[in-house]
């Protein structure tokens, strides 16, 4: 996968956060050609979770900060898509064989349609207070 402009929701801090994902995700899309264990895919997944829960924490801090009114689904959407890469993670350990092009098109979606759904209105609610503020 690989980062576009209109994936941007227009706050640097939460953008940059975003294309580390992204990041993430195609260095793991990157490495499957060569063949990957599923105990790589774990370390990757790992580090993906890790990852997501700082950021998640970050655009929640904002969202406190700005007054945001569907902080609270908002929240709960954040830690649904938690749960599904630990999820995936647990089926890993447990050994269940996963197809890992079917894993990155997850976790593309999984991303993509977060940030155009739900990160975006973050965006347009700090336009927003800025407009207020100026
Ligand atoms: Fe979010």
């Amino acid at each position: 996968m690989e980062w576009y402009e209109s994936y941007s929701i227009g706050v640097p801090q939460i953008d940059d956060q975003h294309k580390e994902l992204v990041d993430m995700i195609s260095k793991l899309q990157a490495s499957l050609p060569q063949g990957v264990s599923a105990k790589e895919i774990a370390e990757a997944l790992k580090f993906i979770v890790n990852y997501t829960q700082y950021h998640f924490k970050s655009e929640e801090d904002l969202m406190s900060k700005i007054g945001f009114a569907e902080i609270e689904y908002h929240k709960k959407l954040h830690v649904k898509l938690v749960g599904q890469v630990i999820d995936i993670l647990v089926n890993l350990k447990k050994g269940k064989i996963i197809d890992t092009y079917e894993l990155i098109d997850f976790l593309t979606s999984w991303l993509i349609n977060h940030i155009r759904n739900e990160d975006k209105k973050i965006g347009k609610a700090m336009e927003e207070v800025e407009t207020y503020k100026g």
